[in-house]
């Protein structure tokens, strides 16, 4: 058992497994689109290239390896629009002899955790093995009921996500800095209320630095808003540790949209200015200015661990990108333990083209906010609790 794992078995904690069959529970859950011919394909394969690590290990063993995943929201029924099809596709061309079965939330027993669905998943296997990162806070069937039926264990990519993630709930080095971006500002005031606590400063930016700003009195004109969280925001600002705002911002007129990516017949219009503090009424602050990315820089590259989560700003619209461009660039370039939590950071680092700067980038969204969050998830309390041999 790994030391650095909090008594979560691992890989060699399995018992011989040459001839045996393994069930492997990866999360192949990635961004599908259309090919050429009409044609569904696999755009970004990062989560599946994060588990050749785990899948190398068990064929070297002698192994059988059968993956099973889900993939995106079906409603526990087949919908063609999520079969599997595509990322099997691509799984065989990274992993000659790996089978994958088909979407696990086909399966309503699946989200339910209904035990039926658990004897079903583990019938005819020997072992279990749970590469998932980014589905083990889905107390889910496939993630917690094999560990209490066959020998289990964390895969490579699971271990690693629990040895940085926990490092930095541990003992990280000193100065760490978290940077937290994003769109909403609910989903992030959890761990924020956690990582205040671990860290020595916090860089805020994207649309939910705005009820932060709101909170403070300061005018926001049209930008994102949440008024039920003024008061939570309130409160994160009055305690010790210091967080540090956007003094300046790129704002969309009132007449302007935002193109997002992915709808081409959409047009990035109206006019961008760099406004102060206070947004003036009907102008939507978008992306964090000029002087905000020097300062915010200038901290991130004399950090001595970094944790950054969300981009500064809408960065799929090149107008309002470089925000989140220039964090990207000091996280990669910042000497010290530097790590990107899944999502749109991962993206927003693909996009910049310089994923390969980073110390660790998370392979989990929802996952790695819970574990800073919690310190725990459900699918490792349930590999910790059950059977190695
Ligand atoms: C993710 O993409 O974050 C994981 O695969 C979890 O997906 P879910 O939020 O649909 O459970």
């Amino acid at each position: 058992m790994s030391p650095t794992t909090g008594g979560i078995p691992v890989l060699e904690d399995l018992p011989p497994l040459s001839g045996k069959k393994v069930l492997l529970r990866a999360d192949y859950n990635v961004p599908l689109a259309e090919g050429r011919a009409g044609e569904r394909v696999v755009v970004d394969d990062f989560r599946i290239r994060a588990t050749l690590p785990t899948i190398q290990w068990l064929l070297a063993q002698g192994a059988e390896v059968t993956a099973c995943t889900h993939l995106g929201r079906p409603k526990g029924a087949p919908d063609p629009r999520y079969d599997v099809a595509p990322v099997r596709a691509r799984l065989a061309e990274l992993a000659p002899g790996v089978s994958l079965e088909q979407n696990l939330r086909f399966d309503p027993g699946e989200e339910a955790n209904d035990p039926a669905t658990v004897q079903r998943l583990i019938a005819g296997f020997d072992a279990y093995v749970n590469d998932a990162f980014g589905a083990a806070h889905r107390a889910h069937a496939s993630v917690v009921g094999p560990p209490k039926f066959l020998p289990s264990a964390a895969g490579r990519l699971l271990q690693r996500e629990v040895e940085v993630l926990g490092g930095l709930l541990g003992s990280p080095e000193r100065p760490f800095i978290a940077v937290v971006g994003g769109a909403k500002v609910a989903d992030k005031l959890a761990v924020l209320r956690s990582l205040i606590k671990k860290v020595d400063t916090v860089l805020v930016g994207g649309g939910m630095s705005y009820t932060v700003r709101a909170a403070l009195g300061h005018p926001i004109g049209a930008s994102l808003f949440d008024a039920s969280k003024v008061e939570e925001c309130r409160e994160l600002l009055d305690g010790d540790t210091e967080i540090l705002l956007p003094t300046d911002m790129v704002a969309l007129s009132p007449d302007g949209k935002i193109n997002f990516g992915g709808h081409p017949e959409l047009e990035a219009t109206g006019s961008t200015r760099v406004v102060g503090r206070d947004v003036p009424d009907g102008w939507e602050a978008i992306d964090i200015g000029p002087e905000t990315r020097v300062r915010y820089r200038e901290r991130i590259l004399k950090a001595r661990t970094v944790l950054w989560n969300g981009p500064m700003g809408a960065f799929e619209d090149g107008r309002f990108g470089e925000g989140t461009r220039s964090v990207a660039e000091a996280v990669s370039e910042c000497p010290g333990f530097t790590v990107v939590g899944g999502g749109d950071s991962a993206a927003a680092l693909d996009k910049f083209n310089i994923a390969g700067e980073i110390d660790h980038v998370s392979t989990g969204g929802g996952a790695s906010l819970e574990f800073l969050e919690k310190g725990d998830l459900p699918g490792l309390a349930a590999l910790r609790a059950g059977r190695t041999g």
